[in-house]
């Protein structure tokens, strides 16, 4: 090889190198520039870190927890996040698909039953440890029931669809590496993280107790890990954060739409928590899911006394008593109902 090609070669690798930074930071500017576009505030994310890439951690379990808190115990088996998964044996969903002549076939397959007054889907264990299989055709019931057919003659058991798609919203600690869970509906870990025992004498070592505060930016990741339906998870493309742990800053892993469109094309139950939490993120509101909501007592007495304030009107009209309200109905593309 001549001294000008060994020449030549060098310039050439010089200018290669040279552009790489340009090109990463022409990179960043774009994606700066489509996040504003879609409406992703940079504020979201300028704070905190995520367990992205890391194990899912060994978490006290439910009965640990309610050994000693006896008191949650009693509401804990009606809360709808312990029950949006559970045992098919006996269930009334059951009895309902014994009716459906297409559907009885598939009932000594089905273990579990998830979903609610809407919709019921059914769950057959697999050998691998922490999936499912879940059967394609859904039970439907109310305000549901006229969108979607059931469609049992059909069906067919999809392996593939629950741990990529659900398991981060309706079971606790999914890996997203093996999309196994580690239990089935949700655990007290989903909100409560991670406490050390020490929490008994120390209440602020565990998250959401009272002496602890935790702030509006934390209680929206928490809540909207799951209650964020239109999110897409940055580093798995599911439609759930990556790992999540209660503390961690959501928005770092879920990329969302804040956008006014995209708010007012929800039905209100969608839009009350993406207007909420956008709130939170961006203007730096304090009224969180928890000024209204009570989890363990599933109630919303306490939103009635709040003052009135622009969020108030995804469910109440402008100008009318409060009495008055927009059908609360809901569908959702991620949970196909
Ligand atoms: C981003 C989180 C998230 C993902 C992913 C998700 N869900 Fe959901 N799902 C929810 C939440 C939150 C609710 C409760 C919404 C409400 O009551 O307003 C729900 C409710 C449901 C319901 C109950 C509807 C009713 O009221 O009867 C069913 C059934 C359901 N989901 C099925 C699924 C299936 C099947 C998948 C996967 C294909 C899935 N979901 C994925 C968060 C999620
Ligand atoms: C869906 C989220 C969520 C789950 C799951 C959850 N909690 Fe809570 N918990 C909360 C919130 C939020 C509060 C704070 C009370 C409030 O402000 O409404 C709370 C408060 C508490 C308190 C304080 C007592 C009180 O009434 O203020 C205890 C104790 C508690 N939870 C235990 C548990 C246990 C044990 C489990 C599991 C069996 C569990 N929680 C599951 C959200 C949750
Ligand atoms: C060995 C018994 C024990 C176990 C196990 C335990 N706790 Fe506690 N916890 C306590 C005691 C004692 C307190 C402080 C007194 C109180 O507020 O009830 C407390 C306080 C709390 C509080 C704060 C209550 C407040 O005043 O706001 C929360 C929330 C809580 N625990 C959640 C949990 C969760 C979630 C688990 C499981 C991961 C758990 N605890 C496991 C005994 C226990
Ligand atoms: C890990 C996922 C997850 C987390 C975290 C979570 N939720 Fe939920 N939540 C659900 C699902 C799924 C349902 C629907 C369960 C069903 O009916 O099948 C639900 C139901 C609800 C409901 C309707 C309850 C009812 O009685 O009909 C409310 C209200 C709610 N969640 C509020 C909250 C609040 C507030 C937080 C944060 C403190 C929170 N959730 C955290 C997944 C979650
Ligand atoms: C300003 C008060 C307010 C705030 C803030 C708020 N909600 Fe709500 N939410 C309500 C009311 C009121 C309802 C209707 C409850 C009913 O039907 O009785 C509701 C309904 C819901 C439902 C459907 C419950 C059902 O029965 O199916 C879910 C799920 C929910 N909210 C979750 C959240 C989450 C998560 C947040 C935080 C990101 C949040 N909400 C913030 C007031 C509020
Ligand atoms: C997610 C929907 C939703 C949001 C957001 C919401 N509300 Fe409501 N509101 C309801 C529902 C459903 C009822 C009726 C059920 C009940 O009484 O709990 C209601 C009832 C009320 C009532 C009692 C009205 C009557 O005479 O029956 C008042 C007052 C009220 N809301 C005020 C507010 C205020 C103030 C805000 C904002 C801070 C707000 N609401 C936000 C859904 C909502």
């Amino acid at each position: 090889m001549g001294k000008s090609w060994r020449l030549r070669f060098l310039v050439v690798s010089l200018i290669a190198v040279l552009c790489v930074p340009f090109a990463l930071l022409e990179r960043q500017n774009r994606s700066t520039t489509q996040a504003q576009e879609g409406g992703q505030p940079a504020v979201a994310q300028t704070w905190g870190s995520n367990h992205v890439g890391k194990p899912v951690p060994d978490y006290i379990t439910g009965d640990e927890c309610l050994f000693c808190h006896r008191g949650i115990g009693s509401t804990w088996q009606d809360n709808r996040h312990q029950l949006t998964m559970r045992k098919a044996f006996n269930s009334p969903e059951i009895a309902k698909l014994a009716e459906i002549g297409e559907a009885s076939r598939f009932i000594k397959d089905i273990q579990f039953v998830m979903g609610n007054t809407r919709q019921t889907r059914f769950l057959r264990r697999t050998d691998k440890y922490g999936q499912l299989d879940l059967l394609s055709a859904p039970l439907t019931h109310g305000e549901a029931k006229s969108a979607k057919r059931n469609s049992f003659g059909e069906a067919v058991w999809d392996s593939d669809v629950f741990g990529k798609s659900c398991a981060g919203c309706h079971a606790t600690g999914v890996d997203n590496r093996t999309h196994a869970f580690s239990a089935l509906s949700l655990d007290c870990f989903t909100c409560h993280g991670n406490p050390s025992l020490d929490h008994t004498e120390d209440t602020t070592k565990v998250a959401l107790s009272k002496a602890r505060g935790d702030s509006a930016r934390v209680v929206v990741s928490i809540c909207g890990q799951c209650h964020i339906r239109t999110g897409k998870s940055r580093s798995t493309g599911s439609p759930f954060a990556n790992n999540f742990v209660t503390g961690d800053n959501l928005f770092l892993d879920l990329d969302v739409n804040w956008s006014d469109g995209k708010i007012q094309s929800l039905n209100p139950i969608d839009a009350h928590v993406l207007h909420n939490v956008r709130d939170v993120v961006t203007t730096g509101s304090t009224v969180t899911c928890l000024s209204c909501h009570d989890v363990h007592k599933a109630g919303t007495k306490r939103h009635k006394a709040l003052a009135d304030h622009r969020l108030c009107y995804t469910c109440h009209t402008p100008g009318k008593p409060k009495s008055e309200r927009r059908p609360l109905d809901v569908h959702s593309d991620v949970c196909r109902y």
